[in-house]
């Protein structure tokens, strides 16, 4: 079977690098998305066990379109009682970049009508449309004159783990904060501090990694669940033989913030994702840290400046810069932000730079080798 792994712009390379040692075939990276290949069961393991994927689709049907009625035709001879009832209910999202069609959600509306039709000319009942907890959900995606139809395997994003409930003001996606910590090369084996943590994203994905725990263990549910030919057993026994591999932590994983509620919110997340063992968290202004000298990595997403005097985030993203060439000799820390500006005043020369997305909001990624004289100007 042939799937699609979407993602986040920039996090392509890591989910195809997960892809393959989860054991794909034919992985091949496109723009926000991998392609691979596997068994059904490869389905449910990507789905359970993948960090930087936002959903997995699977391709039902693609067709070539010159008219809106060619959508309606094509869309009519799909076989959708494969994989639904007249009494299921579905929604479509339409994706739509095609002259064809001047507004998004009529494209949805065509093979909606075709999937009414084909259901009534069977059966004389149809299924209904629930937008909210549907039953299937169907991904169109027509850019020119080329359409393809999927199934979306995931239907709840799979960035929502389940172990955030509480979060700060301007959360890291759990995907993009995955897709960080993958791209920085961290092997839990030297010590991870995000000292400006929030609501603890990083620091809770980073235990996951450390400890093996699949990130979709919190989830209550996935879109496959539904489906007419969904296999419970090999799903337990998916689930048992990814969840045998959990370990305890090498590492000792550090988070802070000068927030004492925000803090409170990480704890709340940490001890949901059950790693209070391994994840130790304090209030402290980042000033004030300094590293034990051991080789570590830092992780800080500091505050983008919306809410703040632009006076006050440039000191901010100075005093960073400072801190970390004077407390954090020896350390790598990676940066990301999506206040360009302020970045000059960290005042350290980065030896990385990537652009990712956090959701719309475009950021930056940098990676700084840290070593005394490291900052340009003090
Ligand atoms: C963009 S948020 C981090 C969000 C976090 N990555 C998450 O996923 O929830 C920035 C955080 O930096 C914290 N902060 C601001 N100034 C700080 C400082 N001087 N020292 C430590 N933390 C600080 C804020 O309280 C805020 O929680």
């Amino acid at each position: 079977m042939r799937f699609v792994a979407k993602t986040l712009f920039g996090l392509e390379k890591v989910l195809s690098e997960e892809l393959i040692s989860l054991g794909a075939d034919n992985v091949q990276i496109v723009n926000r998305a991998v392609l691979f290949e596997g068994e059904r069961e490869f389905l449910y393991t990507a789905n359970y066990c993948l960090r930087t994927a936002l959903s997995i689709l699977v391709p039902i049907a693609d067709f070539r379109i010159r008219s809106k009625e060619d959508l309606y035709k094509s869309g009519l001879k799909i076989e959708w009682d494969r994989f639904m009832d007249p009494d299921d209910t579905f929604s479509i999202v339409p994706v739509i970049n095609s002259p064809l069609f001047g507004h998004t959600g009529y494209a949805g509306l065509i093979l909606k009508d075709a999937i009414a039709d084909y259901f009534r000319n069977k059966t004389g009942r149809r299924p209904s449309v629930d937008t909210t907890n549907p039953g299937i959900l169907i991904n169109l995606h027509i850019s020119n004159d080329k359409a393809i139809v999927s199934l979306d395997s995931s239907v709840i994003p799979l960035f929502k783990r389940g172990y955030r409930q509480e979060q700060s003001i301007a959360p890291l996606n759990e995907v993009l904060a995955a897709g960080i910590i993958l791209m920085s090369g961290w092997k839990s084996s030297a010590t991870l501090t995000d000292p400006m943590c929030g609501s603890g994203t990083i620091p809770v994905e980073a235990g996951l990694i450390a400890c093996n725990i699949p990130p979709g263990r919190f989830r209550q549910f996935f879109g496959f669940q539904r489906w007419k030919d969904f296999d419970e057993e090999i799903f337990e026994k998916i689930k048992l033989k990814c969840n045998n591999q959990i370990c305890a932590s090498p590492v000792k994983i550090f988070g802070s913030d000068i927030s004492e509620q925000t803090l409170q919110f990480a704890k709340a997340n940490v001890a949901r994702a059950g790693l209070n063992d391994v994840i130790s968290l304090d209030v402290s202004d980042f000033k004030n840290l300094k590293s034990n000298n051991d080789p570590s990595y830092l992780f800080l997403n500091p505050p983008y400046g919306q809410r703040i005097q632009p006076e006050e985030i440039d000191l901010l993203y100075s005093m960073i810069g400072t801190t970390l060439k004077h407390n954090f000799s020896g350390s790598v820390a990676w940066l990301i932000t999506s206040n360009r500006e302020s970045l000059k005043y960290v005042g350290l020369k980065p030896k990385e730079k990537h652009v990712l997305f956090n959701g719309a909001l475009e950021c930056i990624l940098l990676k700084y080798e840290l070593y005394q004289g490291s900052k340009k100007h003090d």
